[in-house]
């Protein structure tokens, strides 16, 4: 087996390489004049499985998956697993208004004409991995950011909506503390609101946990509240870090003490490797 890692997730290949003992594949990737990308395999994959890694945000990096998945079958490869460590447009899961895409499944369609296998880390919903055609797994960052918050002494576990109260407990479990959910509601792409609900912070070092922090927006109102309520410490936990435009800068202002994501989209924020979590889960499928 041969990995393949695209240019937004080289680390995460380089990582998978070393877990599963699988060479990775020499690769030029350069861009023409006028921005257009050029791409070459320059490694013998002829009847080799390959494992292509590459997260689909910003929309570039879907461009560079469709030409490795093309170069890679030009290149005689066998089987062929597109690992998608962040798979962007989950969050248009379905037509909110009548004339809208449904962003999720174009993209999920298109990964599956050149592939045998696909695999991605939370998913905004789980039913999106019935979007692709071939067979399609999610591993969960949960174990792997609760291991690491585990040793912070963390009195609470915040997830910022009900629905996603699912993961603070599995973290909460993980890590051995209480955990609860926020009341948000969103009123469009960018304002939250946050209903009034005692979460018992006071004085208490609490995570609130997400799959997403986009413009940071959920997470600057809920550090507020916790603020109000006279919490003691602050931080905020994300699988995939979007970080758009000012997020950070809200985030921090509102009064947030660490930031923490996995490194499905790298950033200065990636403290927690997710290569681990995903090779678990190729070795069981
Ligand atoms: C929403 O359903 C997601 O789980 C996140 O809460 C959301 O994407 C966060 O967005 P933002 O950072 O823009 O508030």
């Amino acid at each position: 087996m041969y990995v393949v890692g695209g240019t937004a997730s080289k680390t995460v290949a380089e990582d998978l390489s070393k877990e599963l003992h699988a060479p990775l594949v020499k690769t030029i990737s350069k861009r023409f004049p006028d921005d257009e990308l050029y791409i070459r395999i320059l490694d013998d994959i002829s009847g080799e499985d390959v494992i292509i890694v590459q997260t689909t945000y910003p929309d570039s990096n879907i461009v560079e998956l469709f030409l490795l998945q093309n170069a890679v079958k030009e290149a005689g490869a066998n089987k062929v697993t597109v690992i998608i460590p962040y798979l962007g447009y989950g969050r248009q899961d379905k037509k909110f208004e009548t004339g809208e895409p449904i962003s999720a499944r174009a993209i999920a369609e298109h990964i599956s004409l050149h592939a045998d296998k696909a695999i991605t880390v939370d998913p905004h919903k789980q039913h999106i991995l019935d979007f692709f055609t071939i067979p399609a797994f999610s591993c969960s960052a949960v174990p792997e950011l609760a291991l690491y918050l585990k040793k912070k002494d963390i009195d609470m576990v915040l997830a910022p909506d009900e629905g996603a109260l699912d993961r603070a407990r599995q973290a909460s479990d993980i890590m051995g503390c209480n955990f609860d959910y926020i009341e948000k509601t969103r009123i469009n792409g960018a304002t939250v609101e946050i209903k009034p609900k005692n979460l018992q912070a006071n004085n208490k070092k609490v995570v609130i946990i997400d799959d997403i922090i986009s413009t940071g927006g959920t997470m600057a109102k809920s550090i507020k509240e916790l603020k109000k309520q006279g919490a003691k410490k602050i931080l905020v936990v994300c699988t995939h870090g979007l970080f758009a435009g000012e997020a950070i800068k809200k985030i921090i202002s509102a009064g947030c003490n660490e930031i923490i994501s996995t490194d499905t989209i790298r950033s200065e924020f990636s403290k927690v490797k997710i290569a681990p979590c995903i090779s678990q889960l190729l070795s069981s499928n």
